[in-house]
């Protein structure tokens, strides 16, 4: 495969999709092709499983949720990305499957191990280019998602300790593989942020 995929990961309320679509207009500016996805809800059917998942009433079973992103991922993978991909273009993606093994491992306890095979069984073995995690605190976190809005969905209104656990988790998942991620403080100012992404995707490029 000739493209490039990229994907955004970090805690709620951390600024993901704001820096995927400056990337996504950056590079598209600069003239490459870019198609943006993201998980839950990239495709047609993935819009239908992002409302279940986020925001079905009463229990979903800790497995049953994993597997519900698992069969977002797959969909998104195979009729999306990968044939992006093929054509050669940049694949820019709001959240994968270290969303899943740090929300529904670390999170929601599942095994971390498994939730990644899970996924990686979904996708083919699919692992991106270049993981940016914009890490923040839980609290941070929190904070800055009441500032802009008054509903949380599903994994939102988890307590605090839920979501210090998945940054422990994706914290431990950017020191298991150095090479793939870029670690970046949320808290620092948008264009600054945005400049360091900038810097690692024109060495991915180069
Ligand atoms: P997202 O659309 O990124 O919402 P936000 O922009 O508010 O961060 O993600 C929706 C929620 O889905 C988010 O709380 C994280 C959760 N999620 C998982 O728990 N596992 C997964 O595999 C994915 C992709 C998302």
């Amino acid at each position: 495969m000739t493209g490039l995929f990229i994907t955004f990961e970090g805690g709620d309320g951390s600024g993901k999709s704001t820096q995927s679509r400056l990337l996504t207009d950056w590079l598209t500016a600069a003239g490459h092709t870019v198609v943006h996805s993201r998980e839950p809800g990239g495709t047609e059917l993935g819009t239908e499983l992002r409302e279940i998942v986020l925001h079905r009433r009463g229990f979903i079973a800790p497995r049953a949720e994993a597997l519900l992103y698992a069969a977002d991922r797959a969909h998104n993978i195979a009729t999306k990305v990968r044939p992006a991909m093929e054509r050669g273009d940049i694949v820019i993606q709001d959240r994968y499957l270290d969303s899943s093994v740090a929300y529904q491992g670390a999170g929601r306890v599942l095994d971390a191990a498994e939730v990644r095979e899970i996924s990686l069984w979904a996708t083919e073995g699919l692992l991106p280019d270049l993981t940016v995690l914009l890490d923040l605190s839980a609290e941070h976190g929190r904070e800055r998602i009441a500032a802009t809005r008054d509903t949380y969905d599903r994994l939102e209104s988890e307590k605090n300790d839920f979501h210090e656990r998945v940054r422990d988790g994706y914290l431990a998942l950017a020191v298991a593989e150095p090479d793939r991620f870029l670690v970046l403080p949320a808290t620092e100012p948008i264009e600054v942020i945005a400049a360091a992404i900038q810097t690692r995707v024109v060495s991915l490029l180069a």
